[in-house]
């Protein structure tokens, strides 16, 4: 007996650009590890919408000389289109107008990847101290912000859409911190596993539609923030064939572009740790 595929859910192609078509918006994609999962994403085809903070943001860690300039020069590069929008994504009003500005002039938003975040406190840097017993409550409200509200306000703002179109797919950047204690970035490692039970959640709500919502936490990865505000280990920074070492963003997009597309089109309120099997914790 033949078995046939579902309707809602588009099945997997053999078509050579499996984004073709779609339109993604990658937050805190100025740089870093988005900068790099909206390439990939660029690279299946997805139409793109680049994301930050502010026009300077990729400049931080010399990585591009503006938004607009990153976007200008993907777009001259691929067939897809390529567009920016910015706005702090811890102000409701902000979300909301990126979300329409995003949507006007690709279309809507089949693909959001929730990748702004980071430890960073009040001030603008690593909150210090940071442990379970002593913490600024001004920095736990500030990581909080960036990572777990800006994800949340992000779905609020895109979901309901891909509801009604009953297609989408949502992932969220954890970290390997959200699934084990944390004795020095106590806030941070609270954001990220309230992120995966928002994501949980979220699936949970979406389920009917189709539209899925998935988690990637990365172990730490090689990014040009990374590398510039910590002591790496020289052990650590290898390309050799061990996993006893830091990804690459690149290792963590391929992650990405397999919940983006249709591959994983059964696969919805799950945490895929992409951390080379450091999973001395439980999920
Ligand atoms: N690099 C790692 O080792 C690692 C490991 C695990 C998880 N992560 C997560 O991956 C993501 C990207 O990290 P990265 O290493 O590329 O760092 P990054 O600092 O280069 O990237 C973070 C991006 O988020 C943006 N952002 C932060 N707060 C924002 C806000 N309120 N509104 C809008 N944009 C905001 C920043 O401007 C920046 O572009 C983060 O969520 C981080 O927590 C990174």
């Amino acid at each position: 007996m033949a078995i046939s595929e579902p309707s809602g859910a588009s099945a997997a192609d053999n078509s050579a650009l499996p984004l073709e078509g779609q339109v993604a918006l990658v937050t805190g994609s100025g740089r870093g590890l988005g900068r790099t999962i909206a390439e990939k994403l660029l690279s299946l085809g997805a139409n793109v919408v680049l994301h930050d903070i502010n026009e300077e943001a990729p400049s931080r860690f010399g990585e591009a000389a503006s938004l607009s300039a990153l976007a200008e020069s993907m777009n001259d590069s691929s067939a897809a289109d390529v567009v920016a929008v910015v706005g702090d994504l811890t102000d409701e009003a902000a979300v909301k107008a990126l979300v329409a500005a995003a949507e006007n002039m690709l279309g809507p938003i089949s693909i959001l990847v929730n990748c702004a975040g980071g430890d960073v406190g009040a001030n603008g840097d690593k909150p210090s101290p940071a442990t379970p017993t002593n913490f600024k409550v001004d920095d736990v409200l500030a990581v909080l912000g960036r990572n777990l509200i800006g994800t949340m306000l992000m779905c609020r703002e895109v979901a309901p859409g891909m509801v009604d179109r009953k297609c989408g797919s949502i992932l969220t950047i954890g970290s390997i911190l959200a699934h084990r204690g944390s004795t020095e970035e106590v806030g941070y490692a609270c954001a990220k596993a309230a992120v995966v039970h928002y994501t949980r959640s979220l699936a949970s709500e979406l389920r009917e539609s189709g539209v899925r919502a998935n988690v990637v936490s990365p172990g730490p990865t090689k990014t040009a923030r990374f590398m510039a505000t910590r002591e790496t280990d020289s052990k650590m920074d290898d390309s050799g064939p061990s996993l006893i070492r830091y990804a690459s963003p690149a290792e963590i997009a391929d992650a990405v572009s397999y919940f983006a597309g249709p591959d994983s089109r059964y696969i919805s309120g799950q945490v895929l740790l992409v951390d080379g099997g450091d999973g001395t914790y439980a999920c």
